[in-house]
């Protein structure tokens, strides 16, 4: 028997009347083995189709090793999906991370920092456009980039949370920008630091403190980067109370933007599953956060987030 590796995708990916180009297993649930669904040559049709959609319980994978088979699907047909004004609001923003996904993951992956720059600046643009015109909600940007426990989905998911904070903050235009695109490439340093798509170590770990820094260095020399995204990228870990790194600033010397990802990188850490020993609902995460006493955080920026964290709940 041939063992596969199996890498699990969104069914919403699955779309009627287009040809995969690679073989579809299906799971019933926890625990049960995944069995073909669709093979690379079969066209989608509407059964299969309302099979997917009727099941909510289904899990929906690929052979791992035709993962760059379903990232060129993905954007070959994301335009299809995105301006589907059928599909509800809430489907569209999963499909756009998912696409999102696939093109961040191999512009981190590449050596050259002015691609992974000019990435992440069209990318900003359209995470943008997406809060403002997608009605992007926290907890369904949760539940559409927390399969998996890669770099680029935390990158994407921070860029996503300091676009909505800036914006309940009252940014607007290139501000916004500049948020989502420092939210993408606070973590670069991790990449220079041979870390690339691993899980973060223990904080104190003495290359994970030095991951802003090198950050800063692979940044700092790009036309196309600005002060607010790159001090995002080397402040981010400093804490109000001067207990961060890497140079232990105090209060306002850290950059705003950087008070921002400081934030939203917190709570991405309580809830994602990159630590199975937190990944905690948004709510939970939310009262932790409350509860900090440790002055670690700008106060005012986290009123503002835990109130629009609060709004999103109530309204799930
Ligand atoms: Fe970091
Ligand atoms: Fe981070």
């Amino acid at each position: 028997m041939i063992s596969l590796t199996l890498h699990e995708i969104h069914p919403a990916t699955i779309l009627p009347q287009s040809l995969m180009g690679f073989n579809v297993y299906l799971s019933n649930g926890e625990g049960e083995r995944p069995v073909k669904f669709l093979s690379s040559e079969k066209m989608v049709d509407e059964t299969d189709y309302d099979q997917l959609r009727e099941n909510a319980n289904l899990k929906v994978f690929i052979d791992a090793t035709s993962l760059a088979e379903y990232r060129e699907y993905l954007v070959a047909h994301s335009s299809k999906w995105l301006t589907d004004e059928r599909l509800p609001s809430r489907l569209r923003t999963a499909l756009l991370l998912e696409c999102l996904v696939a093109k961040w993951q191999s512009a981190f992956s590449s050596s050259s920092t002015d691609t992974t720059i000019d990435v992440a600046k069209e990318i900003s643009e359209r995470l943008v456009l997406s809060i403002e015109f997608l009605d992007v909600r926290i907890p369904d940007v949760i539940q559409a980039l927390d399969m998996g426990i890669d770099l680029a989905r935390h990158s994407l998911r921070t860029a996503i949370y300091c676009g909505l904070l800036g914006n309940s903050m009252g940014y607007d235009g290139t501000v916004l920008n500049e948020l989502c695109m420092g939210g993408l490439l606070h973590d670069i340093g991790k990449q220079s630091n041979g870390e690339s798509f691993k899980s973060a170590g223990p904080e104190n770990d003495r290359s994970m403190r030095a991951h802003p820094l090198f950050g800063f260095r692979r940044l700092c020399n790009s036309r196309n980067v600005t002060t607010t995204v790159l001090m995002m990228c080397y402040q981010h870990h400093e804490n109000l109370d001067g207990s961060g790194f890497p140079v232990r600033l105090i209060g306002d010397e850290i950059h705003f933007g950087a008070k921002i990802c400081a934030i939203v990188n917190r709570f991405d850490h309580l809830t994602s599953s990159e630590n199975p020993r937190m990944a905690y609902t948004c709510g939970s995460a939310g009262r932790i956060m409350e509860q900090d006493r440790s002055n670690r955080f700008d106060q005012e920026i986290m009123k503002t987030w835990l109130k629009l964290l609060k709004s999103h709940l109530k309204n799930s």
